[in-house]
């Protein structure tokens, strides 16, 4: 039988394997947690985000930087019940849409401490940031600069940051790389010193500082610094947002540098880059929550034929990031982790492309059984579908064995709620 030791920290932390030989994720049994909600289902380990987020805030504190602000990137797992734990544990947020900004505010936010982002935000979408009181607007763009700067607006100059691409691209999938010159996000140097002149003019924006963010699920750090020396270069601001992009383990063999290196990277850059004495930010968004979160789903059908192909009840509808992506990820069976059946983990929906996980190994699948894919806390909710009329699956929190349903499940009837 597998012990508590052979679950790797792909899966939540404090993740064991029960006596009863069942996997438990935050002190809750897989299979009570599949009969009591249903599959599939998005279970989150609520101590592995406080966790993480406290591992943030500490190393910041340990670098000897205090003047700093952790903003959850929301995108990444935009739930109102995530974000208002982070909003509890002291973070800040960072939205990119007017939805995103009105989840932030639902959570309880500060919208003091919200940074709005967005390379292609409408008036209303800025209309209802600066309104809101939003800490930070980060520009994109000279039309974010024609629009803000077109904004009725009384009293306070709004805070700006300037976001640039540096020219320097961390190594990751070509679609979620954005430091690269030849990139939709933000201002390359040369636009960015223009930019800086304009809004040097303005009497309704401050610019208080600069943005980089070059990209996500990185897992070495060396692209940092030569991106926040292309910052450097640009001039001294009191402000410097850094971006997310910290990786995450989706396999055993993956090690992603820990939060405590990253920060301290990032803090020893900027004394060394920015000199000292200056307010820095981060925006981890998947670093935060990819590896709290686990997928439950039930085996339906097991084929065989080339291949050995176990369907389960969910997908491409809960998890895009494999056909995206080509993300890997792994699958156990929740009562019988190991085993050595190659097989190909496939999802509900009308295509060939719904391939959650290749090449497989379980023990034996059968219909009924149910699977667990660790490590999709991170963008599975997030771009989460109702391709083939899925309903989508319901957010399960679990803390020292107790489960608490934080967003209910999609019902038929929400699939046509908005018809006439
Ligand atoms: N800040 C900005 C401006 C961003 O665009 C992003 C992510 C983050 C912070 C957070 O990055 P993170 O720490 O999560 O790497 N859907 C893709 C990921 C897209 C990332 C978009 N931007 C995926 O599933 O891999």
């Amino acid at each position: 039988m597998a012990t508590a030791q052979s679950l790797s920290h792909v899966f939540p932390q404090a993740s064991r394997v029960n006596p009863h030989g069942r996997l438990e994720v935050g002190g809750c049994d897989a299979v009570e947690l599949a009969r009591e909600f249903g599959t599939p289902a998005y279970i989150v380990a609520e101590d592995d985000l406080r966790t993480r987020a406290r591992a943030y805030l500490d190393a910041f504190r340990a670098a000897g930087h205090h003047d700093f602000q952790v903003t959850y990137a929301a995108k990444a797992f935009p739930c109102t019940a995530v974000m208002a734990l982070f909003a509890e544990e002291g973070l800040g947020c960072d939205v990119a849409s007017a939805g995103e900004l009105h989840l932030a505010l639902r959570a309880g936010f500060d919208p003091g401490r919200l940074v709005f982002h967005g390379n292609a935000r409408s008036d209303s979408e800025l209309d209802r940031a600066v309104s809101a009181g939003v800490g930070l607007i980060v520009i994109d763009n000279f039309d974010d600069i024609d629009r803000l700067d077109r904004l009725d607006r009384r009293g306070a100059r709004q805070p700006v940051l300037i976001r640039v691409t540096p020219g320097v691209a961390g190594a990751t999938h070509a679609k979620i790389s954005t430091g690269q010159a030849d990139s939709k996000f933000g201002l390359g140097p040369a636009d960015a010193r223009r930019a800086i002149e304009r809004l040097a003019g303005s009497d309704r924006l401050e610019l208080v500082g600069l943005h980089m963010h070059i990209g996500s699920q990185l897992l070495d750090l060396t692209p940092y610094r030569a991106a926040m020396a292309v910052l450097g270069d640009l001039g001294r601001f009191p402000v410097y947002d850094l971006g997310g992009g910290l990786g995450a383990a989706y396999a055993p063999a993956d090690r992603p540098p820990p939060i405590e290196d990253f920060v301290a990277a990032l803090v020893a850059a900027a004394s060394a880059l920015f000199g000292p004495g200056r307010r820095l930010l981060v925006e981890p968004g998947r670093s935060l929550v990819a590896n709290a979160g686990v997928t439950l789903y039930t085996v339906q059908t097991v084929k065989r034929n080339v291949s050995t192909w176990v369907g389960v009840d969910g997908g491409m509808s809960d998890n895009l990031r494999p056909m995206l992506y080509g993300a890997h990820y792994e699958a156990e069976i929740v009562d019988r982790l190991g085993g050595d059946t190659l097989c190909h983990l496939t999802g509900k929906h009308c295509e060939s492309g719904d391939l959650i996980v290749r090449d497989a190994r379980l023990d034996d699948p059968r219909p009924g059984d149910v699977l667990v894919t660790p490590a999709t806390g991170a963008y599975g909710y997030a771009m989460a579908n109702n391709y083939n009329g899925v309903p989508r699956p319901p957010v399960v929190f679990c803390r020292d064995g107790d489960a608490r349903l934080v967003v209910r499940r999609e019902t038929l009837d929400d699939l046509h709620a908005r018809d006439l």
